[in-house]
C-alpha cells in the first residue's frame, strides 16, 4: 500500500492481505448492530437501510444481513473496485465499486455506515469523505454510523494507543478524540447526536446527523 493525494492506493496483489486483515480485525470487535440500536431499522419498507461505506469485502454488512435478513436490494456495500472485485457478500447485498473521495450516489439511506476507515485518513482528507455523504442525506431520516476507537481524556487501551501510532506511521492517519470528531462534523454541517460506548472493546459508535 502506498499513499497518495489523501487516498490509499492499493496495488491488486495487496487486496488479499487487506481483506484478510480487516475480516481478522473486525472479528475482534463487537458488531456494530450488538452496540447501536437498530429495532426501528427492520420494518418492511423498501428504503436503503445501510450503505456500508468502505466496508471492503463485505465481512460487517454480511454479518448484519444473517441477523437480519433483509430484503434484496435494502442493504449497499461499497469499496474500491478492486475489493469489490473480491466480495463475500451473496446477492442479497448489492456490491459496488464507489470511491469515497466522490459524491455519494445512494441517496436518502438510513445509515451510511463507516467502520474503522476515517481513522485511515489526516484530517482534510476525513472531512471530504464526511462531506461527500451530506447531500445524499435526508434530514431526520438518514444517519452517518463512524465506528472507531476513541480517544478518552485518561484510560485509553494499549489497542487504542497503539493503533493511534500506527495509523499516523502509516497513513497520515489518527484515532481522534470526541472533540477532533465533533469538529471534523461541524466543518462539514453535521453534529454528533449520540455517541455509543461499547462496553467490551475501545471502538464506539459516533451518530452523526445534519446539523
Ligand atoms: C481500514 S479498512 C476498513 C474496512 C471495513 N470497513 C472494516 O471495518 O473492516 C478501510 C477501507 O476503506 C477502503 N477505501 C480506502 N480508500 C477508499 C476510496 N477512495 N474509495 C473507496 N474505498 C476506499 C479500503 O479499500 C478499505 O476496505
Amino acid at each position: 500500500m502506498h499513499e497518495g493525494n489523501h487516498s490509499i492506493n492499493i496495488e491488486d496483489t495487496d487486496v488479499a492481505l487487506l481483506t484478510f486483515t480487516m475480516q481478522g480485525y473486525s472479528s475482534t470487535n463487537d458488531p456494530w448492530f450488538e452496540t447501536y440500536p437498530v429495532e426501528g431499522l427492520l420494518d418492511e419498507g423498501e428504503d436503503v437501510v445501510v450503505v456500508d461505506v468502505g466496508g471492503n469485502v463485505g465481512h460487517d454488512i454480511l454479518a448484519f444481513q444473517k441477523k437480519h435478513n433483509l430484503a434484496p436490494g435494502r442493504l449497499v456495500l461499497q469499496d474500491r473496485p478492486e475489493v469489490i472485485a473480491n466480495t463475500i457478500v451473496d446477492s442479497s447485498i448489492k456490491a459496488m465499486a464507489h470511491d469515497i473521495m466522490t459524491p455519494q450516489p445512494i441517496k436518502n439511506a438510513r445509515i451510511y455506515y463507516l467502520h474503522i476507515v476515517l481513522h485511515d485518513f489526516p484530517d482534510s482528507a476525513a472531512c471530504q469523505i464526511l462531506a461527500n455523504l451530506v447531500p445524499a442525506m435526508q434530514r431526520g431520516k438518514s444517519k452517518i454510523l463512524v465506528h472507531e476507537m476513541v480517544m478518552w481524556p485518561q484510560g485509553n487501551s494499549s489497542s487504542a494507543t497503539s493503533s493511534d501510532i500506527l495509523m499516523m506511521a502509516m497513513f497520515n492517519g489518527t484515532e481522534r478524540s470526541i472533540s477532533q470528531f465533533r469538529d471534523l462534523a461541524e466543518r462539514v454541517g453535521l453534529k454528533i447526536a449520540q455517541v455509543f460506548r461499547s462496553p467490551t472493546t475501545p471502538q464506539s459508535i459516533l451518530e452523526l446527523e445534519l446539523a
